[in-house]
């Protein structure tokens, strides 16, 4: 279509590469992969040379830190997760043409060309400075290894490297009162050798490339961001880390350093590339590097979400720059962060809609999450997943209009035409329109998708069924069909037309649900350049068979959804309390005036109208007392008698329930507020004393 805006040859576009540190979630899809999916598919229905690459992002305290924490090597949790994440990807249809590994050789060799590019080039600034380090770990102490106050926008916990908050990117040295992660404690300063990248010297060159040159391109959080921290001044940054994880730094002097993860994630996309081209037989160079004719070059779009900002727009480009024979981003249309049910999405907290549990629970249901994810996409600020939303949108949008259309014409044309398209008589005025809409609609989609306003391209696509749903109702051909059979055949053939550029215009958004349609049709389309035409399914077509596309999900789906966020909350709430603060000290004196001792329990009976408490009669030893002790949550009546406990005797009585209680008996408390006896290991004398 002569006025969609592509206009290169050639694109090459990356989703970021998420660290093989864990499953996938919802906020992952939202972010960088289904928008990109959705305009690399665009792409190439629209002919585009693209290649679309990605893969795991193995490095850096991210892994390393994750395999600590599971008691493992880096390389068993690079491994599981590399697995677990590629499979997710494919299953729900993200169509990378690789997903590579950050671990693979070509591209530890490909970092460390790049490196020693910038090196040779005498681009880095080689400093030996003062950096943390944890004394009890005896390790240096950087990105993840070190959190403290962000001393740009004072909010706790950033990291080493980079604010998550505020998206700032920091040396550690920047922190204010910095903590190590590792042992819990304040780091000491040590001096160690490291290789910085003069961002400061690359400022006006960016102010340039990106604040002058990118104003009218970057989305408005984008360029925000990037205005904000060039007006703040760039630092330099080291680009090498005393790490045993990661790519060598290649110098003699830097053994047993690595590459900063965030210098070699980058650099993943290229390597990416270039092991695509080794399998397909392609050449990588040109979707990398500038061609002899600058209109030649590739176009390079980086999907990221908000917290990658700094790294695609300053770092990285700074990067290809030094280096001088790449390509720039043409754009980085980064996404905001996506919430779940009012709370901020957390792998920690486990408060998440895991991909691969997700596909558990609704088996082949990949296109209604890819549905409603797009319909909410955190495209311009922070957006919000709720269980009832999900549903809403799937039963009233893809079930009650979509999914209802499209079975219904394929139904109808069975039933009274055995699944023939029919010849259209006469049309009529709403006929004529339906075509004219049927022509502005592609348009309007691609004219959305190419400005990365994928919600805005998708609303525009279920007008589409919307429209074919009020034609076909408002027809009411199962009743025209009375009176009128003529009238019936084109009513469905037009209806059959909407369906056709239905399913070619659901190939971006709904790639499972596209293809069933096809199947239904009996069509295949080539391209987007197909779409708006009304004669897609000539007179005389066989129609395959009517399947539903669609179907509701149910409260009980919902609510067990809802219900698993609910428990995995209340672990957290568990978890969370911790042990309880350390009482200030007391003298010997004091503690020798309690007198505790061993006693039995001769009976017990709940107290009326309570639930905690049970009357205990005990045998102290110095007599046989009454004591009200509130364990009946825990204790039946019956499984205590018998039992020796410690009771502090000396406690002034004190009348509870209309009972005097003479003395407690001690009792464990765990976390969860659990309680049990605290009992000599072996029977003793009642009246022996603790103390
Ligand atoms: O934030 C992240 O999850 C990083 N692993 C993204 C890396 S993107 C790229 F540059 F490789
Ligand atoms: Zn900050």
């Amino acid at each position: 279509m002569s006025n969609i805006a592509l206009p290169f040859k050639r694109y090459t576009i990356t989703s970021a590469l998420p660290y093989a540190n864990g499953p996938l979630h919802i906020g992952h899809l939202a972010g960088a992969y289904i928008p990109a999916d959705i305009y690399v598919r665009f792409l190439r229905l629209n002919n585009k040379d693209v290649v679309y690459v990605c893969g795991s992002d193995e490095h850096g305290a991210a892994i390393t830190i994750k395999a600590k924490k599971e008691g493992t090597t880096p390389q068993a949790i690079i491994d599981k997760y590399h697995a677990q994440i590629k499979l997710s990807f494919e299953q729900f249809g993200i169509s990378f043409d690789i997903y590579h590994r950050t671990s693979e050789k070509i591209h530890h060799e490909l970092s460390q060309e790049f490196f020693l590019n910038l090196y040779e080039k005498g681009e880095f600034i080689e400093q030996v400075t003062e950096q943390y380090y944890d004394e009890e770990y005896h390790q240096f102490l950087a990105d993840r290894y070190i959190t403290g106050t962000c001393p740009n926008c004072k909010s706790e916990g950033a990291y080493g490297d980079q604010c998550e908050k505020c998206g700032t990117s920091l040396n550690p040295t920047d922190l204010i009162n910095p903590i190590s992660t590792l042992s819990g404690k304040p780091p000491v300063l040590r001096e160690t050798r490291h290789w910085y990248l003069p961002l400061d010297k690359y400022q006006p060159w960016l102010e340039e490339w990106l604040l002058e040159g990118k104003k009218e391109v970057l989305k408005p959080n984008v360029y925000g961001q990037c205005r904000s921290w060039l007006k703040s001044g760039l630092q330099p940054r080291s680009m090498t880390r005393d790490l045993d994880w990661g790519v060598d730094v290649p110098l003699e002097e830097a053994k047993g350093k690595k590459l900063y993860v965030w210098l070699d994630a980058p650099i993943g996309y290229i390597s990416a590339t270039k092991q695509w081209a080794l399998d397909t037989g392609n050449d990588w160079e040109k979707y990398w590097k500038k061609q002899i004719n600058p209109a030649d070059d590739a176009c390079l779009i980086h999907f990221i979400g908000k917290d990658n900002i700094v790294f695609h727009c300053i770092t990285f480009p700074s990067i290809l720059h030094a280096h001088g024979e790449y390509i720039l981003p043409e754009n980085v249309p980064a996404n905001e962060f996506l919430n779940l049910e009012g709370d901020k999405l957390s792998t920690s907290r486990n408060h998440a809609v895991w991909l691969h549990e997700y596909l558990d629970e609704f088996p082949g249901k990949q296109d209604e999450l890819r549905y409603v994810l797009t319909s909410i996409l955190p495209e311009t600020s922070d957006s919000e997943f709720t269980w009832k939303d999900f549903q809403a949108r799937v039963n009233n949008e893809l079930v009650a209009i979509f999914g209802n259309f499209i079975n219904r014409v394929l139904v109808l044309s069975h039933k009274y035409f055995g699944g023939k398209v029919m010849e259209t008589s006469q049309l009529t005025d709403t006929d004529r329109f339906i075509f004219s809409e049927l022509e502005r609609y592609p348009k309007h989609i691609a004219g959305s998708v190419t400005q990365f306003r994928f919600r805005e391209a998708l609303a525009q696509f279920m007008n589409v069924a919307r429209l074919g749903n009020k034609y076909l109702a408002d027809s009411e051909p199962w009743k025209l069909v009375k009176t009128d059979e003529e009238r019936v055949k084109s009513v469905l053939n037009v209806s059959l037309q909407i369906a056709a550029n239905l399913a070619i215009m659901a190939r971006p958004f709904l790639p499972h649900t596209a293809q069933r349609m096809f199947a239904m049709l009996n069509f295949e389309a080539a391209g987007w350049q197909q779409a708006g035409r009304h004669d897609l399914l000539p007179a005389g077509h066989q129609l395959g068979e009517a399947q539903l596309l669609f179907e509701k999900i149910t409260d009980e789906q919902v609510d067990a959804q809802l219900a698993k966020l609910s428990k995995a909350k209340e672990t957290n709430a568990r978890a969370a309390k911790t042990v309880p603060e350390a009482k200030p000290n007391i003298s010997f004196e004091e503690f020798v005036r309690m007198d505790i001792r061993v006693g039995k329990i001769l009976a017990a009976e709940k107290v009326a109208k309570t639930k905690k408490l049970l009357k205990l009669t005990i045998d102290t030893g110095i007599d046989r007392r009454t004591v009200v002790s509130g364990i009946a949550e825990f204790f039946a009546p019956e499984e205590v008698v018998g039992k020796q406990v410690a009771i502090l005797v000396n406690l002034e009585p004190r009348e509870i329930k209309g009972i005097v209680s003479q003395g407690m008996i001690l009792m464990a408390e765990d976390k969860d507020g659990r309680l049990d006896f605290v009992v000599p290991q072996t029977e003793v004398q009642s009246g022996s004393t603790i103390r």
